[in-house]
């Protein structure tokens, strides 16, 4: 028989995969990404061996027969995020909400807490990060105290989940994931092995009872979740919360969700009386634009079910010795790199020794390719030094690699956004032009490629 006891292994904080020696790279492909811990060895009385197993009879049911609980989701008070979570959030789920360190986690929680203690009672907000009376100041000035709001400040998993199974709250929040440890393993608190043993334990006592239970999970630099992937594997629904630090914009987007779909987003403004919804996100966006200026063009995006209007900007500059800087914020490095080759290639621009900046203003990352032909418009106008024509113009398209524009889904509600915005021209891929059923108050302008597009929209 394995004798018991702690003993050491080689966690993949990509994967989870557990190693008994270490591996410079793992089986998942990542390399040097194993860090050492110990753990409880339970392979000896491992609850999974067949011999301990009672035995029982399990019966598949006719999907018919099943009832969906879908529809019981509960109001957290905050309409951005009840959208995210697909209109609400269900009973018994689990969330992951992870974002960069003072982004704004615990202050939206601390919000939804309150508004969930007002409408169904109590609420426990435990906290490895803060003591009672930090939570108590921020509730103060965000006006989120409720007499059903609990503050627990603990970070032993143990006590946690016998408070709540005492407590019996209606929701309950952990903040965060990365400070609870759990006494049965040896491992220091958000280490891997710690953080996924601790996430599958909390989801499997929210399950159990039914407790909708938020986690926060701070992520490292590069945006990666501190911890195994393995925890969004595990959970229902991962948000991401994220915005310039020093900018007000947050944006929240979800990333999984077993309830809902992945494509809305919820703004939200950083404020003194904490996060505010911002229901006109284009209207807040355009608001500080540079509109008429070289470099500025306008173009919009889908984020879920809403068009979003945003503004790109660029400058293009000579470079000092040495090679070409590109750089770009809110827009993927490797498609500006492709799209100042199509340029170059496809409508003559030089740019070889200029540096290029692109940054999509309001610090929005929207997704998607439909924003190629702004990007590049952009780029041209302040290369050229020749702004919009006109700067009520919309500008929309993905580019392809022979400088062709290939057409984007749905623009009929974005110029209905536009529209709304005081746009008067849209500018889109001809494919789009010529099966064109939208508002008839817009000009629709259409182009074959790169080099009319950018002839149509820039001033002569
Ligand atoms: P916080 O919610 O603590 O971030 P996280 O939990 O993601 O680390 O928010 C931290 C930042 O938000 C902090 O720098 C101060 C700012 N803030 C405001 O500007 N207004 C407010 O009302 C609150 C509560 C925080
Ligand atoms: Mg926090």
């Amino acid at each position: 028989m394995a004798k018991k006891g702690p003993k050491t292994v080689f966690v993949c904080s990509e994967c989870g995969y557990e190693s008994p020696k270490w591996m410079g790279q793992c089986i998942c492909g990542a390399w040097n990404t194993f860090t050492e811990e110990r753990v409880a060895d339970t392979s000896a009385s491992s609850a999974l061996s067949s011999k301990n197993r009672e035995h029982r009879i399990v019966k598949p049911a006719p999907i018919r027969d099943i009832v969906s609980g879908e529809t019981e989701r509960m109001d957290t008070g905050i309409g951005e995020l009840n959208r995210v979570l697909g209109g609400g959030l269900i009973k018994g789920s689990l969330t992951l909400i992870s974002g960069e360190p003072g982004i704004g986690k615990s202050t939206i929680l601390l919000q939804a807490a309150a508004g969930i203690a007002r409408k169904y009672g109590r609420v426990l907000y435990v906290s490895g990060e803060e003591s009672g009376e930090q939570i108590r100041l921020r509730a103060d000035r965000i006006g989120g105290l409720s007499d059903d709001l609990y503050l627990l400040s603990e970070t032993e998993l143990e006590l946690i989940l016998d408070a709540v199974a005492e407590f019996k709250p209606v929701f309950l929040i952990i903040d965060s994931i990365q400070t609870v440890y759990s006494s049965q393993l040896t491992s220091a608190a958000g280490s891997v092995s710690q953080v996924r043993a601790c996430t599958a334990e909390i989801m499997r006592v929210v399950k159990q009872a039914g407790i909708p239970a938020f986690i926060v999970a701070h992520v490292t630099k590069s945006g990666d979740l501190a911890g195994p992937k393995i925890v969004e594997h595990l959970v229902d629904t991962v948000l991401n919360f994220s915005g310039e630090r020093n900018h007000g914009f947050r944006i929240l987007r979800s990333y999984k969700n077993r309830f809902g779909n992945t494509s809305e987003i919820g703004a939200f403004e950083m404020s003194s009386e904490g996060l505010r919804e911002i229901a006109d996100l284009s209207a807040s966006v355009l608001e500080e634009t540079s509109r008429g200026a070289e470099g500025s063009v306008v173009t919009a995006v889908y984020e879920g079910s809403r068009p979003l209007l945003l503004e790109v900007q660029a400058l293009v500059s000579p470079s000092g010795v040495g090679f070409a800087r590109r750089s770009s914020i809110g827009f993927d490095p490797g498609r500006l790199n492709m799209i100042i080759a199509v340029l170059e290639k496809r409508t003559g621009l030089k740019l070889m020794s200029s540096d290029v900046y692109v940054n999509v203003a309001g610090g929005i990352r929207p997704e998607g390719t439909s924003i190629d032909l702004a990007v590049a418009a952009a780029i041209s106008s302040a290369a050229l030094g020749r702004p919009m024509a006109d700067p009520r113009t919309i500008v929309l398209g993905e580019i392809g690699l022979t400088g062709e524009l290939r057409g984007i889904s749905q623009p009929e509600r974005i110029a209905s956004e536009a529209a709304r915005m005081g746009f008067t021209k849209i500018l889109m891929p001809e494919k789009n032009r010529i099966r064109w059923s939208g508002p008839e108050n817009i000009e629709i302008i259409g182009a074959k490629d790169l080099r009319e597009a950018v002839n149509k929209v820039l001033q002569h």
